[in-house]
């Protein structure tokens, strides 16, 4: 399964993608104000620090705009992913976006036929929001069930991206699904390497070390 990092800050990337776990990005207009950068310049500087694709959203809400802003932001880079949110307009840009050969990532899904539309209109990322169906007391995680069963019956190759994660269970869940991709913020990615038994088991092989008196270095 491969992990996406759910922000536009610069600085949590580059921190993240030198272990290795960063295989591609997202951001959203939310994200963008929160990092306080312009968008063509924070999304070209993210292209180049991260191989794999990195989701730049459009914020036109007709078709024709929409395709305008996709073919621009398309433009930064190769690894760029148009995100465009799950509306008929939406869908007519991901079908002309894919014909054209871009990578588009379809996002603020919260049904499973919304994720077969997408499917259908080409979309190389479906993005179902988890958190903020859990947000509204349904579970997000039997949306991405469901839609793994879907794709799964009909051989559909648009990759399960798993967004609006806020939990490491939800990492968990999404890994047992067989989701293709989880996108997470920098901090609960953090988490996933967090348990007390390691931190028990270091500190007591600390206090040994150090009674050896020895040194590798
Ligand atoms: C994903 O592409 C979205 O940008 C993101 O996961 C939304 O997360 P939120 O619901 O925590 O804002």
């Amino acid at each position: 399964m491969k992990f996406f990092v759910d922000t536009a800050d610069i600085d949590a990337i580059a921190e993240l993608n030198a272990t290795g776990m960063v295989d591609g990005v997202t951001t959203n207009p939310s994200l963008i104000l929160k990092s306080g950068r312009d968008i063509l310049e924070v999304t070209r500087e993210i292209c180049a620090l991260v191989d794999g694709p990195v989701s730049a959203e459009v914020v036109s809400l007709e078709a024709d705009d929409m395709i305008a802003e996709g073919r621009k932001l398309a433009k930064i880079a190769p690894n760029i992913a148009v995100k465009v949110p799950l509306t008929w307009a939406g869908l007519k840009t991901c079908k002309t976006l894919t014909d054209e050969g871009h990578m588009v990532n379809v996002t603020l899904c919260f049904s499973a036929n919304q994720a077969l539309l997408a499917a259908k209109a080409g979309a190389t990322f479906i993005s179902p929001f988890v958190g903020r169906l859990d947000d509204i007391n349904m579970d997000g995680m039997d949306l991405i069930s469901d839609i793994r069963a879907i794709y799964d019956n009909f051989g559909f190759e648009t990759q399960i991206l798993v967004a609006s994660v806020r939990t490491v269970n939800q990492v968990t869940q999404s890994a047992l699904i067989g989701a293709d991709v989880i996108t997470a913020p920098p901090s609960v990615l953090k988490k996933l390497a967090d348990h007390p038994l390691t931190d028990a088991g270091l500190a007591a092989f600390m206090a040994d070390w150090a009674k050896t008196g020895q040194k590798i270095l």
